[in-house]
């Protein structure tokens, strides 16, 4: 598929229609640096995202300088052509083709930065940069702020105000575009299938890095460039630490597999999580819990929609789960009282002590205000959703052994993860590509 350079001027046009609109100034937006990992080896680029976002651009080295002024200007600064280079680490554009293939207003090599930034920036009422991400730009702000006022006697001025760029970036990246629902899509879908792999393929004696690798088979063979986070392949007591990571213990006959996981395509994560047991049927004690956190789930899904508000979600999970902990005798009413005592005082909290749920884009937790803005008495309201965000709806339990905690169900750890697209007339999950019912498991995994 040809790159279509239309999506990202579009953003490009609208940023700095809302700095000519703040009276104007110049952004800067540089993308990521390359990262040593050992001797000679680096790890695999990835691009800035901010940076990604309003140029499609994904080389190393390269700059975004956007002029909102009595004229708009938008140019990039990138690696210029070196033959030498090319033949050790491939093509790369260079300033003529980077700036045709991404329709920017001019481009130029990454070398005459220093010597054009301070010029760029005579004059202009304000830089919008992110300041305090990394030392070495900041730096490099400082010296080109130093260079034109060094011009003061010729009568230019420094620029008055430096602006966090990212405010203005975080809201529009918010609200993603037809062309991010598209391929939030199609990331959802590679996910989706490479989930199914692991159910498929799964059997006691196997080891959680198994999984792992068949995760990766799939998404690398439907184009996905990486994960878009490190996978968590978790059986047994592991499902209950959250941030476990796929490692070597084996899947053991009547445990259950944890598997959150989620494909990279073209800048745009999936994150997705199913639980299912490793051996193809649910015990008679996960399965009681399986459903609780399903039927969580779907209270919440149906609490995400235009004029909701972010925590509404979170907010109906925890009152089912928290009444699925009295029903199965994991907390204990005796001892903490009612439903509502219960989510009053947190006691939820022993089993499901994280939120329901996160902005998801081209960061698996992406960028994005939670709260609207303060009202008239001070307080900040919780985000209210509207058509075009993008949040994960993922409950979960995780039971620790502990004195008081019902045996049967020590060491179970549960979590289901969706990807919701807000409409609007409600949301659209983009993750349905894999079963989340027990049945449907099951039955998948008999197919094997
Ligand atoms: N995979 C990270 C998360 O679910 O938030
Ligand atoms: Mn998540
Ligand atoms: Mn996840």
């Amino acid at each position: 598929m040809s790159f279509n350079a239309t999506p990202f001027a579009e953003r490009r046009a609208r940023l700095i229609a809302s700095m000519q609109q703040a009276g104007g100034g110049v952004a800067i937006i540089p993308t990521a640096p390359e990262v040593m990992r050992n001797r000679d080896a680096d790890y695999p680029y990835r691009h800035d995202s901010y940076f990604y976002y309003l140029s499609g651009f994904t080389e190393p080295e390269a700059v975004l300088v956007l002029i909102a002024g009595r004229e708009s200007r938008s140019i990039l600064f990138c690696r210029d052509k070196n033959l030498e280079r090319e033949i050790w680490d491939g093509y790369r554009f260079g300033p003529q083709a980077a700036q045709q293939q991404f329709a920017f207003d001019a481009a130029h090599p990454i070398d005459e930065l220093d010597k054009s930034m301070p010029a760029l920036l005579a004059d202009a009422p304000a830089v919008y940069y992110a300041l305090g991400h990394d030392d070495k730009r900041d730096a490099q702000l400082q010296r080109w702020m130093q260079g034109v006022r060094a011009l003061s006697r010729s009568g230019v001025a420094a620029p008055g105000s430096v602006v966090d760029v990212s405010v203005l970036v975080d809201e529009m990246r918010l609200f993603k575009d037809a062309f991010e629902i598209d391929l939030m899509k199609r990331a959802g879908v590679i996910s989706a299938e490479a989930h199914c792999r692991a159910m498929r393929l799964s059997r006691p004696g196997l080891r959680e890095y198994h999984l792992e690798a068949e995760l990766l088979h799939e998404f690398r063979r439907n184009g996905s460039q990486y994960p878009a986070y490190g996978s968590i392949v978790a059986t047994g007591a592991n499902s209950c630490v959250l941030h476990y990571r796929a490692a070597d213990a084996e899947l053991k006959d009547g445990d259950l597999v944890l598997i959150d996981a989620g494909c990279e395509l073209d800048g745009y994560a999936a994150d997705i999580t199913r639980t299912f047991p490793a051996n193809g049927r649910f015990t008679g004690p996960q399965r009681e819990l399986y459903d609780i956190v399903l039927a969580a789930q779907a209270a919440a899904v149906a609490e995400t929609a235009p004029g909701k508000r972010f925590m509404d979600g979170h907010d109906a999970a925890v009152r089912v789960l928290a009444q699925g902990m009295l029903d199965t005798g994991l907390l204990d009413k005796r001892k903490v009282g009612s439903l509502e005592d219960v989510i009053e005082k947190g006691d939820y909290r022993q089993f499901y002590m994280h939120r329901t749920g996160h902005w998801l884009g081209m960061d698996v937790h992406d960028v994005g205000d939670y709260r609207d803005p303060p009202a008239a008495d001070g307080s900040k309201p919780w985000r209210t959703l509207q058509p075009g965000m993008v949040l994960t709806v993922e409950p979960g339990i995780y039971v620790r052994p502990g004195e008081g905690v019902p045996e049967k169900y020590w060491n179970i750890g549960i979590r289901i993860e969706d990807d919701a697209h807000v409409t609007p007339t409600g949301c659209e999950l983009l993750t349905t590509g894999v079963p989340s019912k027990a049945d449907d498991i099951e039955a998948l995994m008999r197919q094997a």
